[in-house]
């Protein structure tokens, strides 16, 4: 055990009710595992390895805990149906001496998908800031029969194995509108006042205490700071969690950040944001409520800065959430001296971006998310060693290399950059792109330690690859910017309009800043693009982006688009949609002009230094044919089978070697 490396981090906590073997939590995590409204072996297998990988204490996604709440990704809590999974559930995590709570919640008005909430209910028929929500008013009737639901499910889920529940009153979630004086207007006894607006919350923590044992575990997750206006700032939330923790009920508050609003990015502050951001206002809170156990969470990725936090006396515990859904085993390898080997969380998003699209929990950084035996996983051996040949070094290659030479094949890895990564090592280097890094610096390392053959700067030709007699020759040679359809060819071979990674790659170090506006055309919509948007924002005047659609950021998570306009709105970068490029875009006076893609009316941007574009990427597979006419298997990954992102690259990566 490093202990000493990690004393606070590692430290037992014993106070009141709980007793935990670390100061680890698993902060709830919705996964989409759950099907039919019951618990499924992925679901199970996913928070048992978080427990063998060192959580002390467990939070669930949100269950279905009233009746009201028939939601088929949602695991049943409020009625007998599913007893057995439910029980089956709690032993898993139980076993390895990891506390497993359920989290009580309902998200009211809020809505994380595009459209209306057409089933929103909340304190006022007030629309939240995003979705536009209009919400039904709960009777007090309602409210109640609610509450006496909420604690009979708790008592379910205490007689099924579960040691509490935690109860999600942060985020914007219905406990939130009732808490904020923003979202609830009523005048009856669940509103008007400070009192009223905390009862809904205050009798569901009653009722869950008087139905369940005195043993059971309350955890509190309580708005610390949600961002929006004439709702709950720091002072206000010190003073509902006052009023709340009180009556020595809860065992723990986890204060969360952001709201149903703009700020719904301050959930899940991405890699953009300072590390652990949120430290100094939990550790003003905690002053709040001397006693009560204060768990910090957001943006807290590595095992120093929880130690770090823990020991300047900023929290009592460290909940982590998307950092364990890329490492399980992210304690484990901590206390046994193995941080090197901890595959981190770069925190893109884009495993928020799986389960509002409805697909269960995924990673960029872990391609094996609910695996039976996901935590601290070692390739196994294969049954014979084959001479693998990996042509391209971004990390589909990478990801396959490692894993193939860890599985007992020979693997030799072409990469035509001296440095291996591809274009996720370009995006590492733009604005706010660092923590990306730790994607392929894993890979390399592993690969490395597995005994791959690396060949780096080699742009390798059919024969590169013939010459060392592979048995199976994995292409992951990525892919290419598409010309903009609407330009004349000519100017593609003339080369004044360049594409924007090429740009970037020039671009890059340079820090004078250059009179007149760079003209981006945007028909891409990834978050790389808006990487070198940053970039060209600081060494030019102005910066326009023009679109073809009714607006930018259409293929990143919601989450992800909010901090792209938020700090393109800072950076003053001017945003043109619904135009796009033509015949007539390059004039011969430096001006650029932009056609509307309904009228073909044009718009001019007069001082133009720089025209570049980002369109859809087309595969580079120049390799496939000719090895396929010498009889090689061949198997194609990552963008050179299909330009998408980088989960989509690992995922096919570790696949690719996991078949061979
Ligand atoms: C994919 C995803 C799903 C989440 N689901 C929930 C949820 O169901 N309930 C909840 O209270 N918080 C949820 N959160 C928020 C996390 O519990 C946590 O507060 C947030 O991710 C910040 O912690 P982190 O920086 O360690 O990821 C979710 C976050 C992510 C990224």
């Amino acid at each position: 055990m490093d202990s000493a490396r990690y004393p606070h981090l590692l430290a037992p906590l014993r106070q009141g009710r709980l007793a935990l073997r670390n100061r680890l939590a698993h902060a709830s995590m919705t996964t989409r595992m759950a099907q039919d409204g019951r618990v499924t072996q992925s679901l199970i297998d996913y928070h048992a390895n978080r427990a063998i990988g060192g959580a002390a204490l467990i939070v669930t996604e949100p269950l279905s805990t009233a009746s009201h709440q028939r939601l088929p990704h949602k695991v049943r809590a409020w009625n007998d149906d599913d007893l057995d999974g439910l029980a089956r559930w709690a032993e898993a995590v139980e076993r390895h001496d990891c506390r497993l709570l359920a989290q009580i919640q309902d998200p009211g008005r809020g809505r994380h998908e595009r459209g209306r909430s057409q089933a929103g209910i909340g304190p006022s028929a007030l629309p939240d800031d995003l979705s536009w929500s209009v919400p039904r008013m709960l009777k007090p009737g309602e409210i109640r029969r609610m509450i006496d639901e909420f604690a009979a499910s708790a008592r379910r889920l205490e007689r099924c194995g579960f040691s509490g529940a935690e109860i999600s009153a942060g985020h914007g979630h219905l406990f939130h509108q009732f808490l904020s004086p923003w979202s609830n207007h009523r005048d009856d006894e669940y509103g008007g006042d400070f009192t009223g607006r905390l009862r809904f919350l205050a009798e569901l923590v009653a009722a869950i205490r008087v139905s369940c044992s005195a043993a059971f575990l309350l955890g509190l997750k309580l708005p610390g700071d949600d961002g929006v206006p004439g709702s709950i700032d720091p002072a206000l939330a010190a003073e509902i969690a006052r009023a709340l923790c009180q009556s020595g009920d809860a065992d723990y508050v986890c204060f969360t950040w952001g709201s149903h609003a703009r700020t719904l990015d301050w959930h899940l502050p991405d890699m953009h944001w300072p590390r652990a951001p949120f430290a100094e206002v939990t550790a003003q809170l905690r002053r709040a409520i001397p006693g009560t156990p204060v768990m910090a969470v957001g943006l807290i990725t590595d095992p120093a800065e929880a130690e770090g936090l823990l020991a300047q006396d900023k929290a009592d515990l460290v909940a982590l959430g998307r950092p364990l859904v890329t490492d399980p085993a992210w304690l484990a390898k901590a206390a046994g001296g193995r941080a090197g080997d901890i595959r981190y969380c770069v925190s893109c998003n884009s495993c928020w971006g799986t389960i509002v699209e409805q697909r269960p929990l995924a990673c960029d950084n872990n391609p094996r998310v609910g695996a039976v035996d996901e935590a601290d996983w070692k390739p196994q051996r294969a049954t014979r060693s084959a001479r693998v040949v990996v042509v391209g070094g971004g990390v589909a290659g990478l990801e396959a290399a490692w894993i193939a030479a860890a599985r007992g094949h020979r693997v030799t890895l072409f990469g035509a950059s001296a440095e291996p990564g591809g274009s996720t090592r370009l995006h590492s280097r733009l604005p706010g792109g660092e923590s990306l890094s730790s994607v392929y610096d894993y890979q390399q390392v592993m690969a490395r330690r597995a005994g791959v053959r690396f060949e780096l700067g080699v742009h390798a030709s059919a024969q590169d690859v013939l010459s060392l007699q592979p048995d199976t020759v994995l292409l992951a040679t990525g892919s290419k910017p598409g010309w903009p359809v609407t330009l004349p060819r000519i100017w593609q071979e003339e080369g004044f309009v360049p594409d924007v990674r090429g740009l970037a790659r020039t671009l890059l170090g340079r820090t004078e800043r250059q009179p007149g506006a760079a003209v981006v055309f945007d028909q891409d919509h990834t978050e790389g693009t808006y990487a070198v948007i940053e970039l060209l924002a600081r060494l030019f005047e102005h910066v326009v982006v023009a679109t073809p659609r009714e607006r930018i950021a259409g293929d990143v998570p919601l989450v992800t688009a909010l901090g792209i306009h938020r700090r393109m709105a800072r950076l003053g970068i001017e945003i043109l949609p619904l135009h796009e490029l033509s015949a007539e875009s390059r004039l011969e006076d430096g001006a650029v002009a932009l056609a509307s893609v309904y009228t073909g009316e044009l718009h001019f941007v007069p001082d133009a230094a720089l025209l570049t574009y980002s369109t859809p990427r087309v595969p580079e597979t120049s390799l496939e044919a000719p090895l396929l006419a010498a009889g090689i298997d061949v198997r194609l990954i990552g963008d050179c089978r299909m330009p998408r992102g980088v989960m989509a690259a690992t995922a096919e990566g570790y696949a690719a070697a996991m078949a061979l």
